[in-house]
């Protein structure tokens, strides 16, 4: 029997975990694999209920599982809280208590949805890479981190790495670059930042360890520009936690929303955590109008990762782009087409089971 722990947090994270936990339902009922789904609270919710955004019994829970899937956390109601009781806290403190180092958010540009990229057709097309992004390091770890000075004119944010932790996530991006292209582009800061030079050390040191795969340093600032220019160069993207955090959101655009970028968190075993990129919009929650593909994207990611069940996650990414080809999509994506079918959360959900279903008849 395999454990997921679902944590469906704040804004429109109870929306597309749900959906998520479907599309879960339904592949196992075809499958030989047992699953329990045990539901947790993090983010304001558990703010809300226990005064904390990551309660103990939530911690223990993802400890004793085989895998956690995540929502969003945050909104307006808990922004006024001082820093340590935010929402946000809830979720960096699940990815350092179970060691979740290495976030991977692949970027796929689905061939129905080119039109809805601001982007040109040419530069989007057939775009295909992964962001390895450092999850459990860097500005957002660093200590201190504190306002000083008697009126608090002064703020410190520390940016630390040791080498290790450089080492097992560029380590994973090398070992996820030979599964793929073998092509590897680092990006740092190294004209100007002391940890950036640590980072492309260990890089190129790796780097003799898999002579197959093409490495390439692209400072953070020029590698913005060129993930919109020039998509297509890329494979594997690996960057500290900050950088990696700003070039995903920017790279959603050429898949058309934030809503189709899906994430793992993993670590060395198979334990991992997934959730989509996106945060808990609390502009359209309890509206229906979510966009849970990126979740239930997530969820094959973890049939992939935590569970062995390649082939049942290559059926939700089937069924997932068969729907898109059919034209159907949520209201985040705008596309001009004039046979576009836009339908809400369920709806969407409800197509994806049904694909799922009729494809393995
Ligand atoms: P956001 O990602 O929540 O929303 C940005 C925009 O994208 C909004 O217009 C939203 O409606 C839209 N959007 C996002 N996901 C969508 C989806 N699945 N379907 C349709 N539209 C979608 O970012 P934000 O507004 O800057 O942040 C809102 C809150 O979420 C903040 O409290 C922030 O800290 C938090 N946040 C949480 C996570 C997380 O839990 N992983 C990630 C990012 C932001
Ligand atoms: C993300 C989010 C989080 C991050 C926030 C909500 C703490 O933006 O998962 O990308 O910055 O890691
Ligand atoms: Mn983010």
């Amino acid at each position: 029997m395999k454990t997921i722990t679902v944590l469906p947090g704040d804004g429109i994270g109870p929306e597309v975990t749900a959906s998520a936990v479907r599309v879960l339902r339904s592949i196992m009922k075809h499958s030989q694999q047992d699953v329990q789904f045990v539901e947790k609270k993090i983010g304001g919710a558990a703010i809300d209920t226990y005064g904390t955004p990551l309660p103990q019994e939530t911690i223990d829970q993802c400890q004793s599982s085989d895998a956690i899937l995540l929502g969003a956390v945050g909104g307006p109601k808990w922004n006024a809280q001082s820093m340590n009781i935010r929402p946000e806290q809830g979720l960096l403190g699940i990815r350092k208590a179970m060691g979740l180092f290495a976030n991977l958010r692949p970027v796929e540009a689905y061939q129905a949805l080119i039109d809805s990229s601001p982007l040109k057709r040419t530069f989007v097309e057939n775009v295909d890479f992964v962001i390895v992004r450092e999850l459990t390091g860097g500005l957002y770890f660093g200590t201190p981190s504190e306002r000083r000075g008697a009126n608090n004119e002064q703020v410190v944010d520390t940016l630390a790495y040791s080498r290790t932790e450089i080492q097992r996530v560029v380590e994973k991006a090398f070992q996820l670059a030979m599964k793929r292209r073998k092509k590897l582009t680092s990006i740092d800061k190294a004209n100007v930042l002391e940890s950036s030079r640590m980072w492309r050390e260990v890089v190129n040191q790796l780097a003799k360890h898999y002579p197959e795969v093409t490495v390439n340093h692209q400072l953070v600032d020029s590698a913005a520009m060129q993930l919109i220019t020039n998509p297509g160069q890329f494979d594997v993207l690996v960057t500290e936690n900050m950088f990696g955090d700003i070039l995903s959101d920017e790279a959603s655009v050429i898949t058309g929303s934030l809503g189709m970028m899906p994430s793992a968190s993993l670590r060395s075993d198979k334990v991992g955590l997934y959730e989509p990129v996106h945060g808990s919009a609390p502009d359209i929650a309890g509206q229906g109008k979510a966009n849970p593909l990126a979740t239930i994207l997530s969820a094959a990611l973890l049939l992939r990762y935590s569970l062995d069940m390649d082939q049942e996650a290559s059926k939700i990414e089937t069924a997932v782009r068969e729907v898109l080809n059919q034209g159907y999509h949520t209201g985040d994506l705008q596309i001009d087409h004039q046979d576009d079918k836009i339908v809400n959360t369920t709806e969407i959900t409800d197509l994806v089971i049904n694909t799922m279903n009729q494809n393995s008849t």
